[in-house]
């Protein structure tokens, strides 16, 4: 949170996007902060995100603006993904924005709601999506998709480095008798081979078949073009990732945005011409990622593998 307030600290944040409001943790501070906002615009794709976090913003608002709160800030709240952003800035008139944050991946209320789907320590229909926006569920990809597919995402957005077995004995399973909740899967992935430390062996299948379920990976490719496009001169972006390929896709962007040409892959010619570097529209302001503190960690583990990356429009 802390680092999130410090990267916006020298801006005059008058139009704010929160592109993954959740409870709204993020945005309050943002607008307990910067009372030179004038115009608050959420995202998030799931409904009951929006229920917990409105209250609480117009209660930040009313406690910071006093009697004139409704007419100094305008707060509009978007139940959309936030790969939409340009579409949704556009139909609210928003010409420009000071500054973005994205806290990507699940919110605790995800994790928390056993209908959801999420969690492997609760028992619940395979669900997992975050919204109702999303075309395919959990049960669908764990019942119909090829199991090479299957493997593909444990070993690609799970990083399970036992991808292929599980995707055998999810398979298996699924032949006998349809995979429907989340303990049904716990079932059929079973034990993993090695030692797993203190993490649960269902941890990084879930952790896969969520990333596609939501398309989280692309909506983050999508929304970093739209969110820079939209930010005025010295607006700033700010992403904190939890997973080493969103990470990677931020980082990848960033530079790109910041004029880096792309490194020419393996089977490049070192004596063909380089790729041109692109224009550069940002400056980086973390050229390497922020992580949290170990008393942060302490405060809240779900921190552990979280990145920061900021980039401020020239
Ligand atoms: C980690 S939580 C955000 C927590 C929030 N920053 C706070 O302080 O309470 C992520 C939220 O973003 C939402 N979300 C994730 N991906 C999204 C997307 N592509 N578009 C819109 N919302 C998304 C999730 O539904 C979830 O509520």
């Amino acid at each position: 949170m802390d680092e999130v307030l410090e990267a916006f600290r020298d801006v005059r944040a008058r139009t704010h996007v929160d592109g993954t409001l959740g409870a709204g943790g993020h945005a309050r501070a943002m607008i307990e902060a910067h009372e030179e906002m004038e115009h608050f615009v959420g995202f998030d794709v799931d409904a009951s995100a929006h229920a917990l976090a409105r209250p609480r913003l117009e209660r930040a608002r009313a406690a910071t603006r006093g009697d004139e709160a409704t007419t100094t800030l305008r707060l509009s709240l978007v139940e959309a993904n936030f790969r939409r952003m340009r579409e949704a800035l556009r139909a609210l008139d928003v010409d420009g924005v000071d500054s973005v944050v994205l806290d990507l991946g699940v919110s605790s209320m995800h994790l928390d709601r056993a209908e959801r789907g999420f969690s492997f320590m609760n028992d619940g229909p395979l669900d997992m999506r975050m919204g109702e926006s999303a075309t395919t569920t959990a049960e669908e990809i764990v019942n119909a998709w090829p199991e090479e597919e299957i493997g593909r995402i444990l070993r690609e957005y799970g990083e399970e480095k036992h991808w292929r077995l599980l995707a055998r004995r999810i398979c298996e399973r699924r032949a006998e008798k349809e995979i429907r909740t989340t303990r049904e899967l716990v079932d059929a992935i079973g034990n993993v081979p090695g030692k797993w430390g203190s993490i649960h062996p269902a941890t990084r299948t879930f952790q896969g078949i969520r990333i596609a379920v939501n398309d989280e990976l692309g909506a983050v490719e999508d929304v970093i073009p739209a969110a820079i496009e939209a930010l005025r001169p010295g607006g700033r972006l700010a992403i904190i990732s939890f997973h080493s390929l969103e990470d990677s896709i931020v980082k990848r962007r960033f530079r790109h945005f910041a004029g880096r040409a792309e490194p020419p892959s393996e089977e490049v010619n070192r004596y063909m011409p380089q790729p041109e570097a692109p224009p550069k529209i940002v400056k980086l302001i973390t050229r390497k990622p922020k992580v949290p503190t170990s008393a942060e960690i302490d405060v809240n583990v779900r921190s552990r593998s979280a990145k920061l990356r900021v980039c401020e429009k020239l």
